[in-house]
C-alpha cells in the first residue's frame, strides 16, 4: 500500500461516530440492492433532501427490478422528471433489463459484475456490494476523496484516475470486514455534514480532528486539490410557448444530445427580437392573436448554460403549425401526469 494514502487511524473514531449520529434515510431505513442501487444513482447529482421525496415516488411507482426493466420510457422519464442528467434513468433500465435476464431480477453481489452494468461506476459497485451485500469494497466519491485528502493533507489531484485508484486500494486496505457499509457511509457522512465543501470544515464537530493534517496547518480549504473548472459555454436561446384550445405545443428532443428524447416548448437559436419573430410566424401562416414576451429564463447544464428569451404565442387555428413531426398539443393534465418537461423549460409553464 501507498504509505502516504494510510487511513488506518481514521476508522474507529470514524465508525463509532456514524454508529451514533448517522442520518435517517428511507434506503437506509430498508437497504435492498434495488434500494441503495436507486438511492445512490439519484444522490450521484442531488442533494439527499432532494433526493428523498423522488426516491419514495420512484419505489412506489416501481417497487422492484422487473418493474423498472418493463415501464414505458415516458414513465420512466416522468418519474426522473426534475431530477436532470436523464441518462441515468435510462442507464437504470438498460441495466434492470439486464439484471432481469440474467440475474434472475436480483443484482449481483460482486463488484466486477456489478461494474459490467449501464451506469454503474466504481464509486456505486462499492456502495451497492458494501451497504446491500455486506461485501468489503471501497465506494469512492467526491465526498470521500475531500474527507480522507484533507485528512491525510495530501495534495495528489483528485481530478486523476490514478488517484482515486490508489485511494480505493487505501480503503479496501483499512475497511472493517464486519460492517463495510457502514464504514462507506461513515465517509460520506462526514464529509457531508462536517468536512464540508465550499468554505471552512466544522472541525469543532469532527470525531477525526486529532490526527487530521489539513487542521493541523490550519490549511483545510485548500484540500482537496483539483484543476480550475472551465468556464461554461453560454448559448442564447427562444423559448416559444404556443397556445391554442387551451393547449400547448411541445415537441420531443432528438433522441441523442443533450435531454435526449425528453419533450420541450419549441426552442430556436438566439435571441429573437419581436418583430423578427412575428416574421417567421408569418412566414408558416400562423395566425397569431396574442404575442407577449416572458420572463427570461436561465438553466445550468454540467457545460453549457442556456440564456433563455420566452414568447407567449396565441394562436387562433392550428392549420399547419405543428412546425415538426414530433409536436404535439398538449392539455394541462397530460403536461402534469403525461410528459416529461425537463427543468429547463418549467420556469415557462410556470409563468402560465
Ligand atoms: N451520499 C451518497 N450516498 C450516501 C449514503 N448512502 N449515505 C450518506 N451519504 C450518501
Amino acid at each position: 500500500m501507498n504509505r502516504k494514502y494510510d487511513l488506518g487511524a481514521l476508522v474507529k473514531p470514524l465508525c463509532s461516530w456514524y454508529g451514533e449520529n448517522k442520518r435517517s434515510m428511507p434506503w437506509r431505513d430498508d437497504p435492498t440492492p434495488y434500494h441503495v442501487w436507486l438511492s445512490e444513482i439519484m444522490l450521484q447529482q442531488t442533494r439527499i433532501e432532494a433526493a428523498k421525496a423522488y426516491y419514495e415516488r420512484f419505489i412506489q411507482a416501481l417497487p422492484d427490478v422487473e418493474a423498472l426493466a418493463q415501464v414505458s420510457e415516458d414513465e420512466l422519464l416522468k418519474l426522473w422528471e426534475g431530477l436532470g442528467y436523464y441518462n441515468r434513468a435510462r442507464n437504470l433500465q438498460k441495466a434492470a433489463r439486464i439484471i432481469v435476464e440474467r440475474y434472475e431480477g436480483r443484482l449481483p453481489a460482486d463488484y466486477g459484475l456489478l461494474m459490467e452494468l449501464p451506469g454503474i461506476g466504481s464509486y456505486t459497485a462499492g456502495a451497492v456490494a458494501s451497504i446491500a451485500y455486506g461485501v468489503p469494497a471501497p465506494a469512492v466519491d467526491g465526498n470521500v476523496l475531500r474527507v480522507t485528502m484533507r485528512w491525510l493533507g495530501c495534495r495528489d489531484d483528485i481530478s486523476r484516475g490514478a488517484v482515486r485508484k490508489e485511494m480505493e486500494r487505501s480503503i479496501m486496505a483499512v475497511i472493517p470486514g464486519n460492517r463495510p457499509g457502514e464504514f462507506n457511509q461513515a465517509l460520506m457522512e462526514l464529509g457531508e455534514v462536517v468536512c464540508i465543501p465550499n468554505g471552512m470544515p466544522l472541525c469543532g464537530q469532527c470525531p477525526a480532528a486529532e490526527h487530521c493534517a489539513a487542521l493541523a496547518s490550519g490549511r483545510q480549504t485548500e484540500f482537496p486539490v483539483k484543476p480550475e473548472k472551465r468556464a461554461r459555454r453560454i448559448e442564447k436561446k427562444t423559448i416559444l410557448v404556443l397556445e391554442w384550445d387551451g393547449k400547448l405545443l411541445i415537441r420531443r428532443r432528438p433522441e441523442t444530445g443533450l435531454l435526449a428524447g425528453m419533450w420541450e416548448f419549441p426552442v430556436m437559436e438566439g435571441h429573437l427580437t419581436m418583430p423578427q419573430l412575428r416574421e417567421i410566424l408569418q412566414e408558416r401562416g400562423a395566425e397569431v392573436v396574442k404575442l407577449e414576451r416572458m420572463e427570461s429564463g436561465k438553466h445550468i447544464f454540467s457545460h453549457v448554460e442556456w440564456h433563455m428569451r420566452g414568447y407567449r404565442i396565441a394562436l387562433l387555428g392550428t392549420d399547419g403549425q405543428e412546425f415538426t413531426s414530433t409536436s404535439v398539443w398538449a392539455d394541462r393534465a397530460e403536461l402534469q401526469g403525461t410528459y416529461a418537461i425537463p427543468a429547463a423549460f418549467r420556469s415557462f409553464l410556470n409563468q402560465l
